[in-house]
């Protein structure tokens, strides 16, 4: 099939490439010049394990290419929708406008045949809304939220544990589930299970698991508030708990809390349309969800800061990770360097590493310091904090890191290392929620 995409972000650019792997012939559009001209050469610009390599083979092909030019996306019969809802600066709600001007942009290349797929996440009611601004070219809208998880994007994307398609009732509706269905064809034949919604409640399952999702992150993060308070260990009470089937034990990693561009202002997003619903008191909860969140970046710096003696003047912290989480170079809302500046303002002199996200980590902090090779990084260092939990930090060894260090003084901000290894190498361990 001919099939556009509009924004070429970390949504769009991976829906592209991925449909253009399946065999199908794709445009992808974007306003952003570089970004056109970094996904035509194969050079991604995020770091997404698998993209460069499927963005290569697809343009091999011929099947996928990219442009500024939103006419060429009349060629098209399916337009998927895939531009950011960021928060709006100053308030929970998010910023529709993306969405809305690339709806706009496509209105004069649509014909009674086309089909827009609405991707992005988005307040509940912008299906319904949209569906009036594109009625008078006869094209029919669906909703159709994607799950995709940053660094497991391309996996998540030709293999979704589940397709939800939100669409009208009625004939319109009926076209957009079978021209969804050719797209999805391959998928679809691997058994995955698929879902025929109303607008509202496609739009809705989006939120809503996000939501979840940070609930459950954020449960375990109060627990851990607890263990700190009691002496116990939230990493063993995760487990214990995580046996019973129906807690699971997924997603009950207690540490420095959630970030990136999708649960922080999601849940935020979701009280601010729940309120203009009238709703505001059904996620309530979700205030709290956001400031356990929060406090854990704060209470990160305090057991730093106790591990230094209290203070932090004149002492060099290495801190290892600034993408929100590893596998990422996103830097949206990222909890590692939340805790870096914190510790900055106090004092601190902070040397940031990360092996993909230091690119991005300096654009928007430039006032801390980056060292891209970790030994250099942690040289010297008094204090060290592991806040991203990438591999390779995982797997230091803390005899040889030792032997770096000035300080031998490590803050697990991820509960991911073994605290007896350390203590045995002559560390002074801490952690969150950990005795
Ligand atoms: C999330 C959803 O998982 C995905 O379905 C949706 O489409 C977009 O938002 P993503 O933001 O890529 O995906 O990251 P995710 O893997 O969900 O992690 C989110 C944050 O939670 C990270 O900062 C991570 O470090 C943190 N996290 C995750 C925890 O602190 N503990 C956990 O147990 C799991």
């Amino acid at each position: 099939m001919r099939i556009s995409v509009i924004g070429c972000g970390y949504l769009g650019a991976v829906h592209a490439a991925a449909m253009a792997s399946l065999g199908h012939e794709v445009i992808g559009v974007d306003i952003d010049e570089a970004k056109v001209e970094a996904l035509t050469s194969g050079h991604p610009p995020f770091f997404e394990p698998g993209l460069s390599e499927l963005l290569v083979k697809a343009q091999e092909k011929g099947r996928l290419e990219f442009t500024t030019d939103v006419s060429r996306a009349a060629e098209a019969q399916v337009h998927f929708v895939c531009v950011g809802t960021p928060q709006k600066p100053g308030e929970f709600a998010a910023d529709v406008t993306y969405v809305d001007a690339a709806v706009d942009s496509l209105r004069e290349h649509l014909t009674s045949t086309s089909v827009v797929v609405g991707k992005s996440t988005v307040p509940v009611g912008t299906a319904e809304r949209l569906a009036g601004v594109i009625a008078p070219s006869g094209a029919t809208i669906m909703w159709n939220p994607e799950f995709l998880r940053e660094g497991h994007a391309v996996e998540d994307t030709l293999h979704p544990n589940r397709l939800v398609y939100g669409v009208a009732s009625g004939q319109a509706g009926q076209r957009a589930v079978e021209a969804l269905d050719e797209v999805y064809a391959t998928i679809l034949s691997e058994d995955t299970p698929r879902m025929i919604t109303d607008f509202a409640t496609a739009e809705l399952v989006k939120t809503a698991a996000n939501s979840f999702l940070a609930t459950k992150i954020s449960f375990i993060n109060a627990m851990a508030e607890l263990c700190e308070a009691s002496g116990a260990d939230v990493t063993q009470l995760a487990d214990a708990i995580g046996m019973d089937e129906r807690i699971g034990r997924k997603f009950l990693n207690a540490g420095l809390g959630f970030g990136g561009g999708c649960l922080p202002k999601d849940i935020r997003a979701f009280m601010a349309r729940a309120g203009e619903l009238g709703a505001d008191q059904a996620v309530a909860f979700l205030k709290e969800i956001d400031s356990i969140n929060m406090r854990r970046r704060v209470r990160m710096v305090d057991i730093a800061r106790d591990a230094l003696d209290g203070s932090f003047i004149g002492k060099r912290i290495t801190v290892l990770g600034a993408a929100f989480k590893p596998d990422s170079d996103d830097v949206r809302d990222s909890p590692a360097l939340a805790v870096a500046r914190l510790i900055a303002t106090q004092g601190g002199v902070v040397t940031v590493t990360d092996p993909q996200a230091i690119g991005n980590a300096q654009k928007s902090f430039p006032e801390l310091r980056y060292e891209a090779d970790t030994g250099r990084a942690l040289s010297g260092a008094d204090a060290v904090l592991l806040l991203t939990e990438w591999r390779e930090y995982r797997d230091l060894d803390p005899a040889a890191t030792a032997e770096l260090v000035t300080g031998k003084v490590l803050v697990d901000g991820r509960n991911v290392l073994t605290p007896e290894l350390w203590r045995e190498a002559g560390w002074t361990y801490r952690a969150l929620g950990r005795p």
